[in-house]
């Protein structure tokens, strides 16, 4: 890249203020729907969408009334999260904190994964959450609004895991976009990734309890990392005054040192 193109500094800018509207993509289940409840509960505006509104995110909204917006959206779908933005910036203003959080998983060697599987799993985990990121940074920089992207990757972006290859590479590029875009945006925005060790959730179901087992002996804090864990990170990646951009914080009791 260009050093012209970067945007320069400007240190009487100050810090980026807390989100007020934080949209996170897939919300319906796991650490997206745990993020989402906790920003709820903070009292910030939400924006949550997955392909299918589940039951949990009805009863978040059905708790938050007038809070929080929700939507059946694909995000590799680019005109619905464009329709989607719109709806919810006409709801409650600038979205000014996005959480990329979708994404689907894979429990295939690379020999064995077809080369449809490998295009899907890159355009779900890396394209579309770079386009929804750049959707949302040209909206906040277009109205003068400061805000923050927090990339959920994984320690499979750091770490290599086998039946994971696509998906590591995603994860990796959305750290290494991470980086990047921190650096092009100036402190306007604030950027990060949160990379969260292995948890329990739909994505991890196809793990076997010899790779649970595998991965809590080689986890120096011997718990396996929790989506309660990743909250506390989520909070002040988002909302605390910190100077931390362009980072990855990993998350995983050590299992990855
Ligand atoms: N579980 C782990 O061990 C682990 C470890 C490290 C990092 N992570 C990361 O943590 C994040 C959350 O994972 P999780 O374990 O909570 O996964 P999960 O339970 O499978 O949830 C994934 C979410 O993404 C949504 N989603 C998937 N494809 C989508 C699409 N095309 N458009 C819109 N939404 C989509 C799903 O809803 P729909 O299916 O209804 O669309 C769901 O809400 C992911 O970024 C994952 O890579 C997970």
């Amino acid at each position: 890249m260009s050093e012209t193109t970067e945007t320069s500094p400007d240190n009487d800018r100050g810090p980026v203020p807390p989100a007020e509207v934080v949209l996170i993509s897939g919300a319906s289940r796991g650490l997206g729907l745990a993020i989402a409840t906790d920003a709820a509960e903070r009292g910030v505006n939400v924006a949550a969408f997955a392909r299918t509104v589940s039951a949990e995110m009805k009863e978040l909204a059905d708790d938050h009334p007038g809070r929080v917006h929700l939507g059946a959206v694909d995000i590799t779908d680019t005109t619905a999260t464009q329709a989607f933005v719109r709806e919810v910036e006409s709801r409650f203003g600038v979205v000014d904190a996005l959480v990329n959080n979708a994404a689907i998983g894979q429990d295939s060697l690379h020999v064995h994964t077809s080369q449809e599987r490998i295009a899907e799993i890159l355009e779900t985990n890396l394209t579309a959450p770079l386009l929804l990121a750049r959707l949302v940074v040209r909206r906040m920089l277009g109205r003068g609004v400061r805000g923050r992207i927090l990339n959920v990757t994984s320690i499979c972006g750091q770490r290599g895991f086998p039946g994971l290859v696509a998906y590591s590479a995603a994860k990796g590029g959305m750290d290494a976009a991470t980086r990047s875009l921190a650096r092009e945006l100036g402190g306007r925005v604030l950027v990060n990734a949160v990379a969260p060790g292995f948890f329990a959730s739909e994505m991890s179901a196809v793990l076997g309890s010899t790779q649970l087992d595998a991965i809590r002996r080689r986890t120096p804090s011997g718990q396996m990392t929790t989506p309660a864990d990743v909250l506390p990170v989520v909070r002040m990646l988002l909302w605390e005054q910190t100077n931390i951009n362009g980072e990855t914080v990993v998350v995983d009791g050590g299992g990855s040192i």
